[in-house]
C-alpha cells in the first residue's frame, strides 16, 4: 500500500467530502483526490485556505471543487444536519469522507491539562467527527461503493506521556471507526477504516516537535498512496482495519 499506484481514473465521477482540507495532509489529499477525477468539498475553518485549494484544482483542470466553511470546534447539530441538507440538493450522495481536521492542544501532563483545552481539542477531533458521521451516513448509503476514512495517530494506539487531549482523541477516533465499521459489517457498500500518517512535514507536526528537522520527515504528498488505496475501489474488501501510510 505504500507503493499504490493508482490509476489515473481511480475516482472518477466520485464525491469526497475531506475536512482540514486548507492545509497539511488536508490539502494534499484533496489535490490528490481531484487529481484522479474526483468532485471534492473542501470543508475547513479558513475560507481564504479553502479557497487556494480551490484555484489550485481549478487551475491544474480538476473537476470544480466545492468549499465549506465549518469551524468544527463551534458546529452543533442543526449546522451538520444543514450542511448534509445542502450536499444531499447539490450531489445526493457522498461516495467518501476523510475526517482529517485535527488540532493538537497543548504537550503538558495531565495534572497540569487545561480543562478548557481537552474540551476543545475533543470537540475538534472527536464529537464534530462523530457528528458530522452521523448526519452524512445515509448520503454515503445512496453511494454505490463509499468509503469512510478517520485519522489516528501513533499516540492513539500507545499511549504517551504529555499528549494529554490529543491521545486521548485519537484513541476515540480508533473507537469510533472500529464500532461503525462493526455496524456496517454486512453493508457492503461502505468501508470504515483508520489511518495513521506517521511523522508527517506540516504545521502540526512542526508545533509538536519545534526542534527537529522538518526534511527528516515525508511531506503530505509523499504519504498520499494509502489514503487513494482506502478511497478507491481497490479497497472494497478491507473495513475496520487501522492502517499506517509510512
Ligand atoms: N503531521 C503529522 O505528523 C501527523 C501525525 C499523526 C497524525 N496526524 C493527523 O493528521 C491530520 C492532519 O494533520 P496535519 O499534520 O495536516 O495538520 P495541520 O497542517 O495542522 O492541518 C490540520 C487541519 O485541520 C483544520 N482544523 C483544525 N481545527 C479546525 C476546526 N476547529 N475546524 C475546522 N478545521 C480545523 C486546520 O484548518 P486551519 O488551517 O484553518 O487551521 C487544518 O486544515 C490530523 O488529524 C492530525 O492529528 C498528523
Amino acid at each position: 500500500m505504500y507503493d499504490y499506484q493508482a490509476p489515473e481514473n481511480l475516482l472518477q465521477d466520485k464525491i469526497i467530502l475531506v475536512t482540514g482540507a486548507g492545509s497539511g495532509i488536508g490539502r494534499a489529499a484533496a489535490l490528490s483526490y481531484a487529481a484522479h477525477g474526483a468532485t471534492v468539498i473542501l470543508l475547513g475553518r479558513t475560507e481564504e485556505k479553502l479557497n487556494a485549494v480551490y484555484d489550485e484544482i481549478e487551475d491544474a483542470g480538476y473537476p470544480q471543487a466545492a468549499i465549506i466553511t465549518l469551524n468544527l470546534e463551534t458546529a452543533g447539530e442543526t449546522d451538520f444536519d444543514n450542511l448534509a441538507a445542502t450536499l444531499e440538493q447539490e450531489f445526493g450522495r457522498i461516495d467518501g469522507i476523510l475526517h482529517n481536521a485535527g488540532t493538537l492542544g497543548i504537550r503538558t501532563p495531565i495534572e497540569s491539562y487545561d480543562p478548557v483545552v481537552w474540551q476543545q481539542v475533543m470537540q475538534v477531533n472527536v464529537n464534530s467527527t462523530f457528528m458530522l458521521t452521523q448526519a452524512l451516513l445515509s448520503l454515503t448509503n445512496t453511494s454505490e461503493d463509499a468509503s469512510i476514512i478517520f485519522t489516528s495517530s501513533g499516540v492513539g494506539r500507545k499511549g504517551k506521556a504529555f499528549w494529554g487531549a490529543y491521545a486521548v482523541s485519537k484513541f476515540a477516533t480508533e473507537g469510533l471507526m472500529q464500532v461503525l465499521a462493526d455496524e456496517l459489517e454486512h453493508n457492503t457498500n461502505i468501508r470504515v477504516n483508520a489511518i495513521n500518517p506517521g511523522a508527517t512535514r506540516t504545521d502540526m507536526r512542526a508545533n509538536a516537535y519545534p526542534a527537529e528537522n522538518p526534511e527528516g520527515n515525508p511531506t503530505p504528498q509523499e504519504i498520499m498512496p494509502l489514503y487513494l488505496y482506502l478511497m478507491g475501489r481497490d479497497s472494497r474488501s478491507v473495513n475496520g482495519q487501522s492502517l499506517n501510510a509510512q
